[in-house]
């Protein structure tokens, strides 16, 4: 199983968008996927929530693996309440727990997707520590650009704890073309990140969001509106299909 966080303290910047399109493409390739809802907020969980529901996700830092099977398609690790005491508990234990619980749950699952909450905790750094991949969605804003600074010296800090942690890059999501303060902040991640930046940012579509409150893909939208958000998706999923080599 490979796994792959997606993280940035910031909120609102299209992590759970992301973890939900790459959950339904990877499934209809043939994939058994695993999603990890990190988030209290449950977001990830209810937009697919007429998936396979495997357990609560607190059950992933227990001191035993949950004992499941995972078949083809969206398998999910819903947020509880609980997730939020993992915070005064200690980091390394809980990272521990983690990675092991991941390992047994390899021979499961193809590809696991961990959806995480907008803060530097200890959920964040133990699927960091625990995860093969880590890629930061980045919203073109001031605010989210002085975030990023923050998320890559995190990232950067758990390798040297996790060196095989690979950090795929940045992703710009909800990107208005026409708005000359998000081309400003692009040009600006661009000098900043150079190689960092991936090439498959994702616009601001309102399609995006209808789709995560019906529980669909953008592709399932009947819309003619919904074109570009669905070359986006798919163009995305299909990096990242690469570059983990699924
Ligand atoms: N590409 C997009 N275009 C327009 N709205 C989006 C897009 N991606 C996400 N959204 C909406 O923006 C809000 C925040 O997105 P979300 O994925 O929940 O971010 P995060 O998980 O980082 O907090 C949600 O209401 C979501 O429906
Ligand atoms: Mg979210």
């Amino acid at each position: 199983m490979k796994s792959l966080v997606i993280a940035n303290q910031k909120g609102g910047v299209g992590k759970t968008a992301l973890v939900a399109h790459l959950a339904f493409d990877f499934a209809e390739r043939g994939l058994r996927v695993l999603v990890v809802d990190l988030d209290t907020q449950g977001n990830a969980s209810f937009t697919l929530r007429s998936h396979v529901i495997l357990g609560e996700a607190s059950a992933l830092f227990g001191d035993k693996p949950p004992k499941v099977t995972g078949k083809p398609g969206i398998n999910l690790f819903r947020a509880d309440a609980p997730l939020a005491n993992l915070e005064s508990k200690n980091l390394q234990e809980s990272a521990s727990r983690l990675r092991n619980n991941f390992r047994a749950l390899g021979r499961e699952f193809d590809v696991c997707l961990i959806d995480t909450a907008p803060a530097l905790g200890v959920r964040l750094v133990a699927a960091l520590v625990s995860a093969d991949f880590v890629l930061s969605p980045i919203e073109l804003e001031a605010y989210s650009l002085q975030g990023i600074r923050m998320m890559v010296s995190t990232i950067q800090n758990v390798r040297k704890g996790n060196p095989a942690l690979k950090f795929l890059g940045i992703l710009p999501s909800k990107v208005d073309s026409r708005n000359p303060r998000h081309q400003a902040h692009l040009e600006e991640l661009k000098s900043t990140y150079k190689g960092l930046l991936l090439p498959t940012p994702i616009g601001l579509r309102s399609s995006v969001a209808d789709a995560l409150a019906l529980g669909e893909p953008v592709w399932t939208i009947r819309k003619t509106a919904a074109r570009k958000a669905i070359r986006e998706m798919r163009g995305v999923a299909a990096h990242l299909h690469d570059a983990m080599k699924l």
